[in-house]
């Protein structure tokens, strides 16, 4: 995966050379004092040392140099890089009232993209969407869904330990089923779902308007004021065609639920059904739910991919590891039933190893972009209004400092405790008031899954057409939301009682 849903702004924002801004006048500039950082040359900055190939390691190793807080110039926009935990804190949380908002992509706002809560910039329409999410997401809320959560979950599961290459397609289908029937209280049909594809086509469809530098308009904004016909400007029918299935993934689901509350196809309860019933639903919610729902739905797709991808490879990596969960389970839950997430407490371990798999495998490097909404100063250092923010969250999670040995898989180094694992999670989830709207409806999935696969299945490396195992590279994708590269996998059933657990899972 070279690009993603959400985290792919920050492609367009770091190798796109995106927004020539120049407005900003170099001549003011050399009077305040900038934080540190690589030297600039005219015009393009330091656009020219940002590389292609995972930049956060070179932001990383920029911090020997400049310290923690790396100062960049692209094309004109700065750009502050965020080194450490305690920075970032500092900033992103301590000061969230200004350091909340996100940059501009031209191209995703002309599609209508922006008016996703990613996207969207920091004010009254985002915080309605943040609202109207935590009716369902915040952790006491997100809990009343844990039962259907849990068991779709399970259904996930049967699934990929019959076709273990099923996994990507898996999640997207599974969460849509959680998604869909929590918001629209719909019922996916399957995997070809209308509502389902929309869905998906429009997170993808996304992917293909980040790509860097592919859009004009991206790297000179003034475009979007020029007539139609004017010719270089196509990426206006690009952006019609795009618009209009943006909209359709959006508002079709909500149109079935207004319509089918009364008709009984509608599963009560479920988002859009109570605020009806409650009165609650403005007219301007209307408008504001489905973004809420979509951004949900895009927001857990390519990061459980991206966890769970990194799990089975640490996984397949360390046999004395899964050995070690599997004794913790059949300590606490024992052989003749499956984990249900109201083990969790109790199973720290696991735990740990989930953490571990957060850190390590770091699936969203770069978190995405913050942009200041105005002037700043920070330890004497002059920060201006519109400066994009890059919190360096895979730096933060391999810091020798922190997590001595950062590229070994070593649950132990939490020691079982809640507050180890939380320092760790209060990275990987983002910051501030933009922090993941989705951390523990993902977290409850992830835990689910692994619960449930250790449970009942060793986790074993692919065999290639001659049986013999294939054991994977511990390597990661490029994207902004990272993964393992492509590996192959397959499940041995621990034993009968085992399998005949997983056979029992519903799937209805
Ligand atoms: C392992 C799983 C996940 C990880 C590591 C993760 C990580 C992140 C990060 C780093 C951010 C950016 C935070 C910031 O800007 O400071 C974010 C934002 C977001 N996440 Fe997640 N996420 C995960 C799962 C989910 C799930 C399951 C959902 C939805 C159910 C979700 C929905 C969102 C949304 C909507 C935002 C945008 C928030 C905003 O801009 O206000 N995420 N996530």
């Amino acid at each position: 995966m070279d690009s993603i849903f959400y985290l792919s702004l920050l492609a367009g924002v770091v190798f796109g050379g995106v927004l020539v801004n120049l407005t900003l006048g170099a001549a003011s500039r050399w009077r305040r004092k900038y934080p540190p950082g690589p030297r600039r040359l005219p015009i393009i900055g330091n656009a020219h040392q940002v590389p292609k190939d995972q930049p956060w390691e070179t932001f990383g190793t920029w911090s020997k140099s400049y310290g923690n807080m790396v100062y960049l110039d692209l094309m004109g926009q700065p750009a502050v890089v965020l080194n450490s935990r305690q920075l970032a804190s500092e900033l992103l949380d301590k000061r969230s009232a200004i350091y909340s908002d996100r940059p501009v992509l031209e191209m995703a706002s002309l599609c209508g993209y922006s008016n996703l809560m990613v996207l969207s910039q920091y004010g009254e329409g985002w915080k309605q969407q943040r609202k109207i999410a935590c009716r369902e997401f915040l952790p006491t809320t997100v809990k009343k869904h844990f039962p259907f959560q849990e068991k779709v979950m399970r259904e996930l599961v049967r699934s990929i330990v019959a076709d273990p290459s099923s996994i990507r397609k898996e999640i997207a289908y599974r969460m849509g089923v959680v998604i869909m029937r929590m918001t629209y209280g719909y019922a996916l049909t399957g995997k070809d779902d209308h509502f389902l594809q929309n869905a998906v086509e429009a997170v993808d469809n996304f992917k293909g308007i980040s790509n860097p530098g592919q859009w004009l308009v991206d790297v000179i904004p003034a475009m979007k004021h020029l007539p139609r016909w004017v010719p270089g400007t196509s990426f206006f029918r690009t952006a019609e065609r795009y618009s209009k299935d943006l909209m359709s993934a959006c508002f079709d689901p909500f149109r079935w639920a207004q319509a089918n509350l009364a008709t009984g196809h509608s599963l009560l309860p479920n988002l859009v059904g109570d605020m009806l019933d409650e009165g609650t639903l403005s007219a301007s919610d209307a408008k504001i739910l489905p973004w809420s729902a979509l951004s949900m739905f895009g927001g857990a797709l390519d990061t459980n991919v991206g966890t769970v991808m990194s799990f089975l490879l640490f996984m397949i990596h360390n046999p004395d590891i899964q050995a070690k969960v599997q004794a913790e389970l059949d300590k606490v839950v024992g052989k003749h039933r499956l984990p249900s997430i109201t083990d969790r407490p109790d199973l720290p371990y696991l735990r740990s190893v989930i953490t571990e798999s957060l850190r390590v495998g770091c699936p969203p490097p770069l978190c995405v972009p913050h942009a200041l909404s105005r002037d700043d100063e920070y330890n004497g250092y002059f920060l201006s209004k519109g400066t994009w923010i890059l919190p360096n969250i895979w730096q933060m999670c391999h810091d020798p400092a922190d997590y001595p040995d950062p590229f070994v898989f070593r649950p132990e180094r939490y020691n079982n405790d809640d507050a180890e694992m939380e320092k760790l999670k209060s990275v990987v989830f983002g910051f501030g008031r933009r922090v993941c709207a989705g951390r523990d409806f993902g977290e409850s999935g992830i835990f689910v899954i692994a619960a449930t696969l250790l449970a009942t299945c060793d986790i074993l490396p692919g065999l290639d057409e001659n049986a013999n195992v294939v054991m994977p590279e511990i390597a990661f994708t490029n994207g902004s939301i990272r993964e393992p590269k492509p590996f192959t996998t397959r499940f041995k059933p621990r034993s009968s009682e085992a399998a005949s657990l997983l056979a029992e899972i519903s799937s209805d």
